[in-house]
C-alpha cells in the first residue's frame, strides 16, 4: 500500500490500520504501570505476553512493534542461512516485508500458488527438497489466517491441519501470519487456540480490526521466545517503556474481539451493493473483514474507480491489476457503510 495523501478520506476503507483508540483504550494506556523492558520487565507487558500466550494455548509470548517483525522473527527461528520455507505466493510474508527474510536472515522462499491465498495439502507433497548438498534445505511451512490477498478468507482448518501435520513429519517447523487471526476465530467459530495448536509459532497483530494504535505478537513455546526476544533485539525491536502500548492491546482484547463480527457483516453488505453496479464484480463472498472488487477492464481501472470513490470522500486502495480492496473496521459506523454502499451501486468512473 502507497502512500497518496495527507488527510484521511472520511469514509476510510482502506484499512483496517486506520482505526485510532477510543477514549477508554487512552485511558487504560495512561494508567498503565510500566518499566524498562529491555532492561528486566514491563509489568503490562509481561501480563499481555501471557495473556494471548493463554488465549493462543502456549507457553510464552513475546511483545513486537509490528506484524512484519513477528513474522520476520517467526521465520528466523526457524531457519538457518541457506534454508526455504515453502508458502503461499501472494502471501504477506513474500509480497509485503520487503524480502526481509532474505536481506536479514539469508532465506529463499518457495512459492506455492494458492486459490483465494489458500493451498491443498497435495500442493506440498512434491515441494519439499531433497536432502542433497545442491539443494536448499527445506525447513519451514508458512500460512497466513486470515489470508489478505485472498480477501481475508478464512483458511480451512482441515487443511491447515493435514499440512501441519506433513510439515511436522517431514521434519520442517510451522508459522502462521496471524495478523487477522482473530477475524477466523469470529468467522469460523473454531477458538484461537484451536487455529494456533498445529504451529510452532504464531505472530497476531493488535493494531488491526482489534483497534490498538500498535503492536503484534509472536506465540510459541517458552524456549523458542526466550530466543524471539534476543532476535528482536538484534532487529532493533527491543522497547522500553512500552507497556503503555501493551495495555492498548489488552483493552482489545478484552473489549474488541466481538465487534469483529460486525466488520464482517459489513463487508458483506459492501460485496452486495458493489456487485448491483454493471462491471463490477466480487469472486468470492468476503468472509471477513475485506472486500476485494473486481473491475472490468472495459469499464475502467482499478485506479480510476480508486479515485471515483476518493471523489465521495471514500478511501480504498488498488489491489493488484483488476481489482480494489475495501476493508471494514470498528471506527464505521453503520451511516457511513449505508453512504458506502449507495456509492458502489451507482458510482461512475
Ligand atoms: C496478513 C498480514 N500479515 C502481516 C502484516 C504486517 O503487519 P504490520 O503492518 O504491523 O507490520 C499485515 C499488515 O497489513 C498483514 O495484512
Amino acid at each position: 500500500m502507497s502512500r497518496t495523501k495527507a488527510a484521511p478520506p472520511r469514509i476510510d476503507l482502506r484499512s483496517d490500520t486506520v482505526t485510532k483508540p477510543c477514549p477508554d483504550m487512552l485511558a487504560a494506556m495512561s494508567s498503565a504501570e510500566v518499566g524498562d523492558d529491555v532492561i528486566c520487565s514491563d509489568p503490562t507487558v509481561e501480563s499481555l505476553q501471557a495473556k494471548i500466550a493463554e488465549i493462543l494455548g502456549k507457553e510464552a509470548a513475546v511483545f513486537m512493534p509490528s506484524g512484519s517483525m513477528a513474522n520476520q522473527i517467526g521465520v528466523r527461528l526457524h531457519c538457518q542461512p541457506g534454508d526455504e520455507f515453502l508458502c503461499e505466493s501472494e502471501c504477506h510474508i513474500y509480497m509485503y516485508e520487503q524480502g526481509a527474510f532474505a536481506q536479514l536472515s539469508g532465506l529463499v522462499p518457495k512459492l506455492l500458488p494458492g486459490t483465494h491465498g489458500v493451498l491443498t495439502p497435495d500442493q506440498f507433497l512434491r515441494a519439499i527438497n531433497p536432502v542433497d548438498d545442491h539443494a536448499l534445505r527445506s525447513a519451514l511451512v508458512t500460512l497466513e489466517n486470515t489470508h489478505n490477498r485472498g480477501g481475508g478468507v478464512v483458511q480451512p482448518m482441515d487443511s491447515v491441519s493435514e499440512i501441519c501435520t506433513w510439515a511436522h513429519e517431514n521434519g520442517l517447523k510451522t508459522h502462521l501470519d496471524g495478523a487477522r487471526l482473530f477475524n477466523a476465530v469470529v468467522a469460523s467459530g473454531y477458538s484461537a487456540e484451536e487455529w494456533a495448536s498445529d504451529f510452532d509459532t504464531v505472530s497476531v497483530c493488535f493494531s488491526k480490526g482489534l483497534g490498538a494504535p500498535v503492536g503484534s505478537a509472536l506465540v510459541g513455546n517458552g524456549e523458542a521466545m526466550v530466543k524471539a526476544r534476543r532476535i528482536r533485539k538484534l532487529f532493533g525491536g527491543g522497547m522500553r517503556q512500552v507497556g503503555f502500548l501493551a495495555a492498548a492491546a489488552l483493552y482489545a482484547l478484552e473489549n474488541n474481539i466481538d465487534s469483529l463480527r460486525q466488520d464482517h457483516d459489513w463487508a458483506k453488505q459492501l460485496a452486495t451493493s458493489a456487485v448491483r453496479r454493471d462491471g463490477l464484480f466480487v469472486d468470492r463472498e468476503p468472509e471477513t473483514n475485506i472486500v476485494l472488487v473486481r473491475v472490468d477492464p472495459e469499464l475502467g481501472t482499478p485506479a480510476g474507480l480508486c479515485d471515483a470513490l476518493e471523489k465521495k470522500e471514500i478511501g480504498s486502495f488498488p489491489f493488484g491489476a483488476d481489482r480494489i480492496r475495501l476493508v471494514t473496521h470498528r471506527d464505521l459506523t453503520q451511516g457511513q457503510i449505508d453512504e458506502a454502499c449507495d456509492v458502489m451501486e451507482r458510482v461512475e468512473f
